[in-house]
């Protein structure tokens, strides 16, 4: 089995031992059990990549410990992402307290119906026509028909008849919204209307300006 790169080898290394069978050169001070193994050269791809690893590995490290560079410090790159999270919530925040008014009525309506169905309408009927909870489109209000008195009962709850505070569940847009739609049910008329419970509640001028 001698090939021309057996002979390749024996020419440039003559003294080395050559093995009998293969004619290939033997590695040597390395023997066990009568066993010796052949020295064969490694493929190119695999050399290569083991030069490219120790120059990737080099530059890693001087990343790491020379320049202690963001992008390969962990604790680094966890504190700049959290720091920028809390930036980008910090203006998220302010963008909202500064510009509420931005926001259009249909999206505002469209928030408010969207937490309706979701969450009260189980107990307010589809159409805040009162299921369990009273009606919301007649004028009659237990606890006041203005956007505060409603916002105290979203905010506080009552807990006795069923209706649980939603302070924590709801933003306080989310819960401004929800009272600009449930004051737009108003005189929609629903049917199986549950009957009017509670005073009726006269707004006063700037109420409407305000919803
Ligand atoms: C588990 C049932 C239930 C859910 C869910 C519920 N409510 Fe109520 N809600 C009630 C009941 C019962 C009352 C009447 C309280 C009373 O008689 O004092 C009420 C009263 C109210 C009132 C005062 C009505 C009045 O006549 O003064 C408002 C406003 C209100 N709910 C808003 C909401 C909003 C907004 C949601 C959704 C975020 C909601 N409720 C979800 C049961 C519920």
């Amino acid at each position: 089995m001698s090939t021309t790169e057996d002979k390749h080898h024996e020419k440039h290394q003559p003294q080395a031992e050559i093995d009998e069978v293969t004619n290939d050169q033997l590695l040597q001070g390395h023997e066990f059990d009568g066993i010796r193994e052949l020295d064969n050269q490694l493929p190119p791809w695999l050399k290569y990549l083991f030069y490219a690893s120790i120059v990737f590995a080099a530059s890693y490290l001087t990343l790491v410990f020379v320049f202690e560079d963001d992008r390969v410090i962990q604790a680094k790159e966890y504190q700049k992402e959290m720091a920028a999270y809390i930036e980008e919530e910090e203006t998220a925040e302010e963008d909202e307290q500064a510009t509420p008014v931005e926001r259009t009525q249909e999206e505002i309506m469209a928030s408010g119906e969207a937490t309706f169905s979701k969450i009260c309408s189980v107990c307010h009927g589809k159409f805040g026509e009162g299921l369990v909870g009273p009606n919301f489109t007649d004028e009659y209000w237990i606890h006041g028909g203005s956007r505060e008195d409603m916002h105290e009962v979203i905010v506080t709850g009552v807990i006795e008849k069923g209706m649980i505070s939603y302070k924590n569940l709801l933003s306080e847009r989310q819960i401004q919204d929800v009272i600009t739609y449930i004051k737009s049910l108003q005189g929609t008329n629903p049917p199986n209307q549950k009957a009017p419970e509670g005073e009726k509640y006269d707004p006063e001028p700037q109420e409407g300006a305000q919803s």
